[in-house]
């Protein structure tokens, strides 16, 4: 009896150790380096591509998984070229691609055995273009994560939310178990068979946020199977509140954090104390979506990166592919034109955390060691006032060292530069102490 009684308080006693999560040491690196890499490129291709309107087509025009899912007979990405990709991607300073591996359409991007319904068996193209992805990344250093999405429009076992009400499911069939342990034997394929994977994104959490029980997504188990599976790999999930246990980043949706323009974010939601990363995309849309040409300037795009990385967060920025494979030309002039920056500006970013100053209508400021980078990227003055703690040594133009003058103050520093700030970013560094 007090042998059985023993037994079963060391097993609730596992049970609430294997609640609590301790990230391994392993992950604690991984996030470290995550943080570091600053800017990433999101990747949101899928069967939507080859209708070129949007991931959420199948959804908002209400079309039933018989007739869009004809779509894969024809999908053929003839100028598909992962190389290609990954060097575009790389030269514009990004660390990390992540990448839809299955959307809410439901179509998986890889040889799984899960379902059919994937690009290797479902399409004449007939190759696993994760397997062409990964191996480029690994080949060119580019750390690649994984977008996956939590609820599915096309399989009957989901069980169904507030999304993918027209798209002809009949849902008698919802099979939670079934379909948890559909997700999980994904995962561990995805987490298996494509070497070093650095996160796991996680987007679709919302679809049951209006339940009249709420869900139980049983996250804890599924987070714990990754973290089992690669200890390194964070998890990331886009719910829009604020982090669960078990996640290793807080992602903000289209809005800096602590910002809440996009009207995402439940008001509540913290800045937490893990890495943090915005996703935001080039024009309008996640997906390639034909219509859409309303690009942001790169001068919009390299402020949006400059302000993340003042707010002490990695950047994600997306790319539609389109459906023959290749990158917009636009999107790929925008790369181009952000990786010369950050041939010049990139120490200022990677590896920073957010500067002594919070994000003002003038710029941000970044932070690496005893060096204060003050990013001016709206401002008409040779004059501008920083407030200080710190004591200010020196201070130089980033781009050529020229000395910009110190005037200290009661409560920090006048900086007067040689000229009007017009550059896209006109950096200072500060020595400070
Ligand atoms: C939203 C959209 C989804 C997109 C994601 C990217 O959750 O539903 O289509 O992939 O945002 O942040």
């Amino acid at each position: 009896m007090r042998f059985g009684m023993f037994v079963l308080a060391a097993v609730l006693s596992l049970v609430a150790v294997g609640q609590e999560y301790v990230p391994t040491a392993e992950n604690l690196q991984s996030r470290r380096e995550f943080a570091d890499m600053r800017f990433g490129i999101f990747l949101h291709w899928g069967l939507y591509s080859t209708f070129a309107q949007g991931e959420w087509y199948m959804q908002n025009a209400g079309i039933p998984y018989a007739e869009y899912s004809k779509a894969a007979s024809g999908f053929y990405p003839a100028r598909f070229d992962a190389a290609q990709w990954v060097a575009a991607i790389k030269a514009s300073g990004a660390g990390y691609i992540t990448i839809t591996t299955r959307h809410h359409e439901g179509f998986s991007m890889w040889h799984t055995a899960q379902s059919d319904y994937n690009i290797v068996d479902a399409t004449p193209f007939g190759r696993d273009i994760l397997r062409e992805l990964a191996d480029e990344c690994h080949r060119q250093g580019v750390r690649l994560h994984f977008y996956y999405s939590h609820l599915d429009w096309a399989r009957e076992d989901y069980p169904m939310g507030r999304t993918g009400r027209r798209c002809g499911k009949d849902p008698a069939k919802a099979d939670w178990p079934a379909y948890y342990a559909f997700m999980n034997a994904q995962l561990t394929e995805l987490l298996t068979n494509y070497g070093p994977i650095g996160a796991i994104w996680f987007d679709g959490w919302w679809d049951h946020d209006s339940d009249a029980t709420p869900f139980d997504w049983q996250l804890d188990e599924q987070y714990a199977l990754i973290h089992r599976l690669q200890p390194a790999c964070l998890v990331g999930n886009n719910h829009h509140f604020a982090p669960n246990p078990g996640e290793d980043i807080q992602i903000f949706e289209r809005d800096l954090p602590g910002e809440n323009s996009a009207g995402f974010v439940d008001a509540a939601a913290e800045v937490s104390r893990l890495p943090l990363e915005t996703c935001q995309t080039m024009n309008g849309m996640w997906g390639y979506k034909v219509v859409d040409q309303d690009y942001k300037s790169t001068k919009e795009l390299i402020h949006y990166l400059v302000n993340t990385a003042g707010k002490g967060a990695n950047l994600l920025l997306n790319i539609g592919p389109q459906p023959n494979g290749e990158l917009p030309a636009t999107a790929l002039a925008r790369l181009r034109e952000i990786g010369e920056w950050m041939q010049v500006y990139g120490s200022t970013i990677r590896g920073t955390e957010a500067g002594d100053i919070a994000v003002q209508p003038w710029g941000a400021t970044t932070r690496r060691g005893d060096h204060l980078f003050v990013h001016i990227l709206n401002y008409a003055s040779r004059e501008i006032y920083l407030p200080l703690q710190c004591k200010v040594l020196d201070a130089t133009l980033f781009v050529d060292g020229m000395a910009v003058k110190v005037t200290p103050t009661a409560e920090g520093v006048v900086l007067t530069l040689p000229a009007v700030p017009t550059a896209i970013d006109t950096v200072v560094e500060l020595r400070t102490k």
